[in-house]
């Protein structure tokens, strides 16, 4: 078989950091080749080689056997090649269409519109990426962005294309129609580079995967000969435990309560109806359930940043005070803390440094201060425990901003600052691993069940079954706005025992 991309000797340095050493790798045209490594191996950074978005230090780049120097992306996506970003880049107030055709306007041949959203239609029908061509993205699920952003691709006629974390956003059977997507962009001869941290996927699509680490390519091997044992001994240059080790312990009283939660939004779009949860000190309250059926409004609610034009019902209390009302920083004040899905949008503030942000939202607690200003040496000090406990990857220099950090890093930061904060009672988890490589996710894993060891009250709402059941003391399903079913302890206890089946019958109360 051709060989679609060959690299041979990039190396590309950030200060004194390599972030690509010396890497060397062919991919067969037509294939689907998985590219794994821990959060900071430098899969986005080759990626973004790849694309003609960074330029290497040194080495050679071949596309379909020819030699390339690309100075820009217009020019590699002259060549074929096309990416989807970890994180998405279409402007939200366009229309798919519009969005499809940015950056294309000034072509000669100029497309009257109604022509365009018909090509666009069928393009997405012949690849299982079906989107209204006339509706503004921001009214999309992330699921059908994506499909945007490949159709995008597919639009230029890429035959090259890189998907880095395609499916971090996506649900179980968003995922999986994706995968026959890309089969179906391999059998017709189009070659995929997908980056991903779930091993499970790359096992299931790819034909054949390359391991990264610090880096440096660690090898490729024919996805047949793999196994997730493998390919997390690889990444991370040590046996991984693949399974959480989850004690059992007794919870103590009520902390949050929720009762009779109603939300109805502006639009009069039913959102939460009659939704009744009670999460205990010591105990995880896992929330399984699909995106879309009351997550963000619920959070909304926990964090004080609801829509205040959108009419509640019932309660929420925490130790018998009600949170209903307050802004977040009175709720942070309560002892609260929370992970936010969207760490990108509302976690973190790109320009400063990680020590900053080690600190944000918190930089009123006493012990930052000294006399009137802050204590630098102590902010500091907090910033090099939080790195150790927490394995944070900062790369070069000190407190370098947290934009140069890879995302699963960025994401461990938000971690270390939420679950420290001192006198926490309740800790609210949205998708806490999303994006995080398996490694750190048994690290977060472990600082999880510690936090609650230590009597905490936890609420993680996730859509990686895996992992609800993995931690969860009770789950509680999630459906249309209300739980439709809960779990009890014993039932999660036995649903973590191999072949239970479990999954598929939380399964069957969440769709
Ligand atoms: N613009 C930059 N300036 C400085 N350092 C950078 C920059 N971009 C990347 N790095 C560093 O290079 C290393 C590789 O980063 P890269 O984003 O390629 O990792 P990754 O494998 O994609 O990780 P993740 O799985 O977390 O997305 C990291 O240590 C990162 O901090
Ligand atoms: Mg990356």
């Amino acid at each position: 078989m051709a060989t679609a991309v060959r690299l041979s000797g990039i190396t590309k340095r950030f200060g004194t950091l390599k972030a690509n050493d010396d890497v060397s790798l062919s991919i067969r045209a037509g294939s689907i080749h998985g590219l794994v490594g821990e959060n900071g191996a430098g899969k986005s950074t080759l990626s973004n080689i790849i694309y003609g978005l960074i330029r290497p230090d040194s080495g050679a780049i071949e596309i379909d056997g020819k030699a390339v120097g690309f100075t820009s992306t217009r020019q590699a996506i002259e060549a074929g090649i096309g990416m989807v970003h970890q994180h998405f880049m279409l402007v939200p107030t366009l229309t798919v269409a519009e969005n499809i055709i940015l950056g294309r306007e000034k072509s000669s041949f100029r497309l009257p519109m109604k022509r365009l959203e018909q090509e666009i239609r069928e393009l997405g029908h012949r690849h299982g990426l079906e989107v209204d061509p006339c509706a503004p993205v921001s009214s999309l699920s992330v699921g059908e962005q994506q499909r945007v952003e490949i159709l995008k691709l597919l639009y230029r006629q890429a035959r090259i294309l890189i998907l880095d974390e395609p499916t971090a956003v996506l649900t179980p059977s968003e995922t999986e129609r994706l995968f026959v997507t890309l089969r179906s962009l391999a059998a017709e001869g189009r070659t995929i580079l997908l980056i991903t941290h779930k091993l499970d996927e790359v096992l299931a699509v790819s034909d054949d995967v390359s391991v990264m680490r610090k880096g440096a390519l660690v090898g490729t091997i024919p996805t047949s000969s793999a196994t997730k044992e493998v390919l997390a001994r690889m990444m991370v240059g040590r046996n991984v435990l693949l399974t959480t080790e989850n004690p059992s312990q007794a919870a103590g009283s009520p902390a949050l309560r929720i009762d009779r939660l109603g939300y109805v939004a502006r639009d009069g779009a039913k959102k939460l109806q009659d939704l009744n949860l009670t999460v205990h000190s010591g105990e995880i309250y896992g929330m399984a359930g699909v995106e879309g059926n009351g997550q963000a409004e619920l959070l909304s609610l926990l964090w004080g940043t609801y829509d205040r034009q959108a009419t509640i019902d019932g309660s929420i209390t925490l130790d018998g005070r009600s949170l209903l009302g307050m802004s977040p920083a009175e709720i942070a004040g309560m002892g609260v803390s929370m992970i936010p899905e969207d760490r990108h949008k509302s976690a973190i503030i790109a320009d400063y440094g990680i020590e900053e942000n080690l600190i944000f939202g918190r930089h009123r607690e006493h012990d930052f201060h000294r006399g009137i200003g802050f204590d630098h040496e102590k902010i500091h000090r907090n910033a090099l425990q939080m790195i150790e406990r927490y394995d944070i990857r900062t790369g070069s220099g000190s407190n370098p901003s947290i934009a140069s950090l890879s995302g699963g890093n960025q994401q461990k930061i938000v971690l270390a600052r939420e679950m420290e904060r001192p006198g926490l009672k309740l800790l609210v988890l949205a998708q806490p691993t999303r994006g995080v490589d398996i490694g750190a996710i048994e690290l977060i894993h472990r600082r999880i069940i510690d936090a609650r060891q230590s009597g905490m009250a936890i609420l993680l709402i996730s859509s990686e079954l895996e992992e609800v059941i993995a931690l969860s003391s009770r789950i509680g399903c999630l459906y249309k706005g209300a739980i439709r079913h809960e779990f009890p302890e014993e039932s999660v206890r036995n649903g973590r025992k191999k072949g239970s089946g479990f999954e598929k019958e939380i399964g069957l109360h969440i769709t």
